[in-house]
């Protein structure tokens, strides 16, 4: 089955195509960050109509490189949400069209659940069950994976997700959008161990995630200190290193609660060098495995999308012509399918 996917929730056009039997065969990306960039962040309206100029042009380019025609696609896959209401609809309009015009199917599909199954576009694809760590801009969700659609969440964020907490920390360090690979990138030049801010909610029972609090800690911190390069250095690094043991504290409980050894790392965040380190070795210490997608295919794009509608085109779900979107859209409300 060849599937046409299309990611256009936030501030990149993401489209791919993917092969059943012979895997991924193109993928392309707009990213809008000269767009929004002098805003400080995405603006919504700038958004939904860059991915109407970007989309068509971007899918040419993927059906010349993959050497195939539009005749040949069997379904299209979009994401349906959640993310932005604007730019969930060109997506949802021209994936709709495209599928109605080529007379095959189209389905809407969940970005989280895109994020979630990145992983298996790589060599050697997690086996079910197993652990998920999910964090993106808008989302920080521990998830058991039983199988596509059976999902139980473990944890989430309370307040902001770590993708969030990332960029407004980033901001607040007068750092330019976007934030979170900006203060990766400065906090490389931390000094380790200058500053130490809290871990939040570690101390209380459960995987659920705060991360607004640490915010606060790390701009009160630097807001009391003279403005140098080495000091906004050590800010970062000290705030990166607290989210990045939160969240390898918490994945480690996670493990111990279901009894798992495998843990897969989806979305933005997890393009993370030092949370790839991190939980690369609390996964060794406890005889276990942990999976990340390439770093490409860790923040948004269109192959996690055409995988994921794949899946469940292949399972036989379909939708009818409606353009609907769900900028809100609970990940553990998506149908279960049958082990494949
Ligand atoms: O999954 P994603 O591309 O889009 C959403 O679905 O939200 O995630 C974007 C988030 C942003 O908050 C961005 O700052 C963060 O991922 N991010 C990072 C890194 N790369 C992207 N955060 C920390 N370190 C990074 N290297
Ligand atoms: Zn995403």
């Amino acid at each position: 089955m060849l599937i046409l996917g299309l990611e256009t929730s936030c501030d990149e056009t993401g489209v791919a195509l993917y092969d059943s039997d012979r895997g991924l065969l193109a993928h392309a990306l707009h990213s809008q960050i000269a767009l929004h960039a002098e805003y400080g962040g995405v603006v919504p309206e700038l958004a939904s109509r860059d991915h109407v100029r970007k989309t068509l042009p971007l899918l040419k380019e993927i059906f010349r490189t993959a050497g195939v025609t539009p005749d040949a696609v069997d379904g299209v896959a979009y994401t349906r949400g959640p993310g932005l209401i604007g730019a969930l609809l060109v997506g949802a309009a021209i994936g709709r069209s495209l599928a109605w015009t080529w007379g095959v199917p189209a389905i809407g599909v969940h970005h989280m659940e895109g994020h979630l199954l990145a992983p298996m576009l790589e060599a050697d694809p997690p086996p079910f069950p197993f652990v998920a760590l999910l964090v993106s801009g808008g989302h920080t969700l521990l998830v058991q994976v039983d199988g596509i659609g059976q999902y139980r969440i473990l944890g989430e964020s309370v307040d902001d997700a770590a993708g969030e907490a990332f960029d407004k920390t980033a901001k607040l360090l007068g750092l330019p959008y976007p934030g979170g690979p900006a203060l990766a990138k400065l906090a490389e030049q931390g000094t380790p161990g200058r500053f130490s801010f809290p871990r939040p909610m570690t101390d209380r029972p459960g995987c659920d995630f705060s991360f607004s609090g640490l915010k606060t800690a790390a701009i009160t911190a630097w807001r009391a200190l003279e403005p140098t390069p080495e000091n906004r250095a050590d800010i970062a690094h000290a705030f990166e290193d607290a989210v990045v043991e939160t969240l390898a504290i918490k994945c480690q409980r996670a493990l111990r609660e279901t009894r798992l050894r495998r843990l897969v790392i989806a979305g933005g965040v997890g393009a993370n060098r030092r949370l790839r380190q991190r939980l690369r070795e609390m996964t060794a210490a406890m005889g276990g495995q942990v999976h990340y997608p390439r770093l490409e295919f860790c923040t948004d794009n269109g192959a996690m999308i055409a995988y994921a509608g794949w899946r469940r085109l292949a399972a036989g779900s379909s939708e009818d012509i409606a353009i609907e979107v769900r900028p809100r859209w609970p990940l553990d409300s998506l149908p279960a399918l049958e082990q494949g």
